[in-house]
């Protein structure tokens, strides 16, 4: 019997490491303690690429909080204007309360950009973003976010919830897939 694939032999290089990604995590749960720990924040992460990423914050946020999530997708040029297809919305209702919102990694800004929009809509007293990525090269929209744990260039990486087509999400450390892989699916 062949051993099974690991997803760690699709990387060509590693970005951030675990322990990298550590330091990162502590330093923006430091600056979130900082201006919202007193907040009693709801934190809403963004399915499903900040699922890990959320789970380490919410573990270095010694305050009350609440955690919730929302799937969004954004659809080119149908979020100018501040919409986004929400698929699985928020359970609290965010009308008075503090919101932090929690992605992966910041592309486009399409997606925070317009999920901001939505729950300041909603009545939210006020929305934080935050994002373990950002890569500002890839810019669509005039939006930054309020947390950045570290920008990187224009590649297309995985691990810590990031996957490519539903893969690799479970690793524990961000790398840039080898190029032959996606070269090969988006003939
Ligand atoms: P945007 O900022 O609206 O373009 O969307 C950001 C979303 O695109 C993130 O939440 C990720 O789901 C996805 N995304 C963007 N860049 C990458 C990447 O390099 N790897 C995996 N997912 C990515
Ligand atoms: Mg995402």
């Amino acid at each position: 019997m062949t051993a099974p694939q690991s997803p760690r032999d699709d990387i060509a290089e590693v970005v951030l490491s675990a322990e990298e990604i550590a330091e990162t995590v502590d330093a923006l749960a430091a600056r979130l303690t900082e201006d919202v720990g007193c907040l009693q924040p709801i934190m809403v992460g963004v399915l499903t690429g900040a699922f890990v990423f959320l789970a380490d914050l919410v573990r270095r946020l010694d305050f009350p909080l609440e955690v919730d999530f929302v799937e969004a997708s954004s659809y080119g040029e149908s979020t100018v204007g501040g919409e986004v297809v929400i698929r699985i919305d928020l359970t609290r209702d965010v009308e008075g309360r503090h919101v932090v919102l929690v992605d992966d990694i910041l592309d486009t800004g399409r997606t925070l950009s317009a999920l901001r929009s939505t729950l300041r809509k909603r009545g939210a007293r006020s929305v934080r973003t935050c994002c373990l990525l950002d890569k500002p090269d890839r810019r669509e929209v005039d939006f930054e976010a309020d947390y950045v744990g570290a920008k990187i260039p224009d590649v297309f990486v995985v691990g810590y919830g990031l996957d490519y087509a539903h893969g690799h999400r479970n690793l524990p450390f961000i790398g840039v897939l080898r190029t032959e892989l996606y070269q090969s699916t988006q003939a």
